[in-house]
């Protein structure tokens, strides 16, 4: 078996501030694993932790407790860097040339000549940048200002791509190349982490995902798993004791409401009560739907602060 792009073991990071007294739990028993080659979206409300997981992934700052792995070497393996893309949360750049930027991380990670110029070229064209190339970047927008961002981050052409929530600032054609870039870095056999609270996006192009609400992993897997799980059926019958059964009742119809894993046994319970089924219909969830009861069932989406 390959080593996994990410490993995170029980992962817990607590923030203290010394001048309020008080502590913020941001990651609390967090473990996930990501496979290499697969494109995986990060998902959670805001505040939930997803930032300090990929700032700890990063080695920005260290864990209060458990450890990782980034392709297969310990968080904060300083040569290990080299191969990853890194695009922040919040980009913020020196006063210069958007070109000349890009060229200046791609030196950084011990890019030169022609391959150096080349490449930057490329990407600026792919990222719908090539115009403004000799512009400031501090005049850009916040939208142009995340493809100079992707543009850093994808120069070195590397083999794990970490962003923390790319797409939050550009304009739907934004979005739309910015899915493709990520489509042909995945059939590259390039590993993409994306973070994002854009649900229907993370849903068009990852391969699994994982829900993070509180500082911890609620769920993980494909798109598809994570709604099966969640899967349910409307069973309309009728000619049954309403006191058997729990559901709604109209015009002399009772509808019930059961997991798909109990559709069986609700139905044979209907039949030996002497009623009749109906009609069975599935009921389709979405994503945003297995978000809101999760971020619900733990009480809120938010961290809690804790005064000590
Ligand atoms: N440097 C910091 N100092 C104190 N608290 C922080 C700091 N950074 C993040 N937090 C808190 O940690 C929690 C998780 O934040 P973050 O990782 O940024 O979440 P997300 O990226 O999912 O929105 C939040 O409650 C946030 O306020
Ligand atoms: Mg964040």
């Amino acid at each position: 078996m390959t080593s996994p792009a990410l490993e995170f073991d029980n992962i817990t990071k607590q923030y203290r501030s010394f001048f309020h007294n008080e502590s913020v739990k941001a990651l609390d028993g967090f473990s996930l694993r990501v496979e290499q080659g697969e494109i995986f979206g990060f998902l959670g409300p805001n505040g939930a932790g997803k930032t300090t997981a990929i700032h700890i992934a990063l080695g920005f700052m260290f864990p209060s407790s458990g450890r990782g792995l980034m392709l297969g070497r310990p968080f904060g393996h300083a040569a290990t860097r080299r191969r990853v893309g890194f695009l922040a949360e919040n980009v913020a750049f020196y006063h210069r040339p958007a070109g000349r930027l890009v060229r200046f991380y791609g030196a950084l990670n011990g890019m030169h000549g022609p391959q150096l110029r080349s490449c930057t070229a490329e990407l600026l064209k792919e990222l719908e940048l090539s115009e403004v190339a000799g512009r400031n970047a501090s005049k850009f927008s916040r939208g142009m200002l995340q493809r100079v961002g992707l543009a850093q981050a994808l120069v070195n052409d590397p083999e794990l791509l970490i962003l923390d929530e790319p797409t939050s600032a550009l304009d739907p054609l934004g979005r739309i190349t910015v899915r493709e870039i990520l489509l042909k870095a995945r059939n590259a056999g390039k590993t993409v982490f994306l973070s994002s609270h854009l649900l229907s996006e993370v849903e068009q192009i990852c391969d699994r995902m994982a829900i993070v609400i509180k500082g911890r992993v609620a769920r993980v897997g494909t798109v598809s798993e994570l709604l099966e799980a969640q899967n349910r059926f409307v069973i309309t019958a009728r000619g049954i004791d309403e006191l058997l059964f729990e559901g709604t009742r109209q015009n002399g119809f009772i509808k019930i409401t059961v997991p798909a894993l109990g559709q069986r046994q609700a139905i044979e319970k209907i039949w030996l009560a002497g009623g009749e089924v109906i009609a069975v219909n599935p009921i389709r969830r979405t994503l945003e739907d297995l978000f809101v009861e999760l971020a619900h069932k733990n009480g809120g989406p938010h961290t809690e602060k804790r005064r000590q």
